[in-house]
């Protein structure tokens, strides 16, 4: 069940018990979202990429289906194993910039599975997990999706092999080759060219003497925010297809996707908690904004879908939060400029439901000005 969807009663009194700003969780949704990736990738195991939420219950109800976690930092493994994970077999630590200490305590405990993509991460796994487990991260292109993370992150292709060899020759172990189409992705082709050119690295890594056993295949799953034509089956009908043509079975698929994993599980109840009008605007102030749950349509232009609990003429109206910086409005343009939305008229001490706000909400917010984070409730 999308919390989203849940009628106007039920929204109401959840907020008389548990005040605003509040996330509404749906266990169900998250399980199912689970499944439905489980299904759809049957060769592949789900580490769920738990800097997408890692409210310690959505990590217990992973835990409690057989998930395993990919972590960036030992405050992540901490939670993590506090949800039921066993480090060796449960836990990737698949962030390519990582701090040692982390990378130390990690293999303290047995974690023993590392990504890197350049040569100081290859002396620094050698340094603190000596003979750990590595995954090389190539870069691949993320066109298609609404976070880019192949600017920052992974090898160039033509680098993979003496990256590779690099890291045998450091005693650690070269398992495979990792990437990620970026966040939202809504290409599933982008699938299917990382594995082609995966497929050439494996080729050229067994020609210079280094046999790779493993691919993961990253995150970026989509969720539907507004209008995307979402297909979770057909990416995995292509991901399949492109993994039985290219690789032996024994090859084994590892993947890591965190905003389909808990995306649409989680609405946000935000309530006004004070109004003005500026240049000619009504403008709206809620008790939750992008130093809270909103950071993503500052970074990337994210369109939450969003309805109200009133039912009077629509206005137009923008939509701010409640700290003290001038940045703090969650009502924005694809060029991130502020703009206005049309919302059925609301005023002091109205309501308004914000859908899809499982992901990188909760995890990217801050306590600017001394604002909590949203409380959570499950409602199953
Ligand atoms: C290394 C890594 N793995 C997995 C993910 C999860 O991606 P998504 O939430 O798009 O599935 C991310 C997201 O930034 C990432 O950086």
């Amino acid at each position: 069940m999308n919390p989203y969807d849940l009628d106007r009663a039920a929204i109401e009194a959840l907020v008389a018990e548990h005040g605003t700003p509040l996330y509404v969780v749906s266990r169900e949704q998250i399980r199912e979202n689970f499944r439905r990736l489980d299904a759809a990738l049957p060769a592949v195991q789900i580490f769920y990429a738990m800097k997408a939420n890692p409210q310690e219950e959505i990590l217990a109800t992973l835990a409690g289906i057989g998930a395993g976690f990919d972590v960036a930092s030992r405050g992540e493994i901490l939670a993590a194993v506090e949800a039921g994970a066993s480090p060796r077999e449960d836990l990737i630590f698949a962030d390519t910039v990582k701090d040692p200490k982390h990378i130390a305590y990690a293999h303290g405990i047995g974690l023993d599975d590392f990504t890197y993509d350049n040569r100081s991460e290859i002396t620094q796994i050698a340094r603190h997990a000596p003979g750990a487990f590595v995954h090389l991260r190539l870069a691949v292109s993320n066109e298609g999706a609404v976070a880019h993370l192949s600017h920052k992150f992974g090898a160039p292709p033509a680098e993979a092999v003496p990256l590779l060899a690099a890291a045998r020759d450091a005693g650690l172990r070269p398992r495979g080759v990792s990437f990620h189409v970026g966040s939202q992705c809504l290409e599933t082709q982008r699938w299917v060219d990382a594995l082609e050119t995966t497929r050439r690295v494996f080729d050229d890594a067994a020609a210079a003497g280094v046999t790779l056993t493993s691919v993961d295949i990253g995150g970026g799953f989509p969720v539907r925010y507004a209008d995307e034509k979402i297909d979770i089956p057909a990416i995995g009908r292509a991901v399949d297809e492109a993994y039985r043509r290219l690789f032996d079975p024994s090859v084994e698929l590892v993947a890591e996707p965190g905003r389909a994993v808990v995306g649409d599980a989680v609405c946000l109840v935000t309530k006004v908690i004070s109004e003005s009008t500026r240049d000619g605007r009504d403008w709206l102030y809620f008790d939750d904004g992008t130093y809270g749950s909103f950071m993503e349509v500052l970074l990337y232009r994210m369109g939450f879908p969003m309805r109200t609990l009133t039912d009077g003429p629509e206005h137009p109206y923008v939509l701010a939060g409640p700290t003290c910086d001038c940045i703090d409005v969650f009502s924005r343009d694809d060029e991130g400029e502020i703009c206005t939305v049309d919302l059925p008229e609301m005023h002091l001490d109205d309501l308004l439901v914000v859908g899809g706000m499982g992901a990188y909400t909760f995890s990217e917010s801050t306590r600017f000005n001394g604002f909590e984070p949203p409380e959570f409730v499950f409602v199953d």
